[in-house]
């Protein structure tokens, strides 16, 4: 029988990289959590009619849905993305205002795998409900912005743009559809199609036939009201204020229908890849109205968890974190005082592993380096006989004997000296 591994655009995350990612989410949590943003966990389903509000022409919609019928007959689908669940939540729940929350895992889309872009990937998010003020907007970004910071990232580039409120990019969605068909002939088939549903699609196209019509296609920056134009200019000081730069980039439209007003994307410039966009968000007042709740402003982002450690990896930092197991036990005189050994050092907190199943002196050296342990505690015949041990720190080889009973103490001297 041929053996199974994963499916296409899923992969295992094995050790150290897993723990590379756990960390990463608790580096994110304290970030946020210092702002004031509570976690929450939303189902890795729902009804499929909590997405279809991300936009019936977003290729996430169309195309890349993992929905199906479950066997009670409901319509569900495995979440693509988690700002609809909480706009969800927010409504079913009803907390009070503003409602600031956090949230991580993984989502699914049905997407050509490739370097970057997966069927599973990992997001961390925030999103706040009911607050219009444009100095949230900012916050937002800068909390963003600080996470990349604390990973060490240097090559992150901030793009902002505003849509305007529902009646502006109505406005601006006519206007370009006037001027899109106007140059049918210029577009590619795709883009042809996208028209018909969502012309402000098309200004996210990728395809190089399209690029010269888009080029010269009217800017949304000519049809925001006064009000939408006031927040925009609101949100530029407040990120000017806190030091944070920025490129305007009114071609900025991004994957998902609910944005309104603001919106923002972070791209890693060390990354060489198609696919550098490694987060993005934005305002989305109108979304909780169109999932059944009252009219309430929203905003928040979303940072791809994969792409962002690609780009750690292009940048050299934010390694994964370094094995916890602290000492080795090396016993070759049956293996019960490694047991107790183990036992005692793990009770106080000290990292340690052992080999098993009677393994040679040699054998368990070599386990003993690979376990990433900075000493290792060898334990033979003429030690155990003595009441010694013998220990050994990895990187220098000047091994030493202790008393069996000072051995506690001589390893809380080591994990000092290791500090
Ligand atoms: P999004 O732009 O679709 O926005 O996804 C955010 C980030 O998730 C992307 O910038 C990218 O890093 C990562 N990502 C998306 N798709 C994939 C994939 N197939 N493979 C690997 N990484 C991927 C949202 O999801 C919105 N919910 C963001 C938001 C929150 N807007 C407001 N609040």
């Amino acid at each position: 029988m041929s053996a199974f591994s994963t499916s296409p655009g899923t992969r295992d995350i094995l050790a150290p990289d897993a723990a590379r990612w756990r960390l990463f989410q608790e580096v994110f949590a304290d970030v946020v959590e210092q702002a004031g943003y509570g976690y929450m966990i939303p189902p890795m389903f729902e009804d499929l009619g909590v997405f279809l509000r991300l936009g019936e022409a977003t290729d996430v919609v169309t195309k890349e849905m993992y929905d199906f019928e479950d066997k009670g007959g409901r319509r569900v689908a495995l979440r693509p993305e988690q700002t609809a669940s909480v706009c969800r939540a927010f409504v079913q729940h009803r907390p009070t205002t503003p409602w600031k929350v956090w949230y991580a895992g993984p989502n699914f889309r049905y997407e050509k795998p490739q370097q970057g872009r997966y069927r599973q990937f990992d997001q961390v998010g925030i999103e706040v409900l009911g607050v219009e003020d444009p100095h949230l907007d900012a916050e937002v970004i800068a909390l963003a912005s600080q996470f990349y910071t604390r990973l060490g990232l240097t090559n992150v580039q901030l793009s902002i743009n505003s849509l305007g409120d529902a009646g502006d990019r109505q406005r601006f969605a006519d206007v370009l559809r006037i001027y899109f068909e106007s140059h049918i002939d210029r577009l590619s088939e795709e883009s042809r199609i996208t028209l018909t549903k969502n012309p402000l699609r098309v200004l996210d196209s990728k395809r190089r036939e399209d690029q010269a019509v888009i080029a010269d296609a009217p800017r949304i920056r000519d049809y925001l009201s006064a009000q939408a134009g006031e927040h925009f200019a609101a949100v530029l000081a407040a990120l000017d204020a806190q030091n944070i730069t920025y490129t305007i980039d009114d071609r900025l439209v991004r994957g998902l229908d609910y944005y309104r007003r603001t919106t923002f994307e972070f791209v890693s410039t060390a990354l060489t890849a198609a696919h550098t966009a490694i987060g993005g968000g934005g305002r989305y007042d109108g979304l909780v109205e169109e999932l059944g709740g009252p009219a309430t402003a929203g905003i928040g982002f979303a940072l791809g968890l994969d792409r962002t450690l690609l780009a750690c990896d292009a940048e050299n930092v934010f390694p994964a974190p370094a094995s916890r197991v602290f000492a080795f036990v090396v016993d070759t005189t049956g293996g019960l005082e490694a047991a107790k050994v183990c036992h005692e050092l793990r009770s106080v907190g000290i990292g340690v592993d052992r080999a098993f199943d009677g393994r040679s002196m040699k054998a368990q050296m070599k386990a003993a380096d690979r376990s990433g342990a900075m000493v290792s505690i060898i334990i033979g015949t003429n030690e155990l006989e003595a009441g010694q041990v013998l220990i050994r720190p990895m990187n220098s080889g000047e091994q030493y004997m202790v008393e069996r009973a000072q051995l506690l103490t001589a390893i809380r001297q080591e994990v000092i000296n290791f500090q």
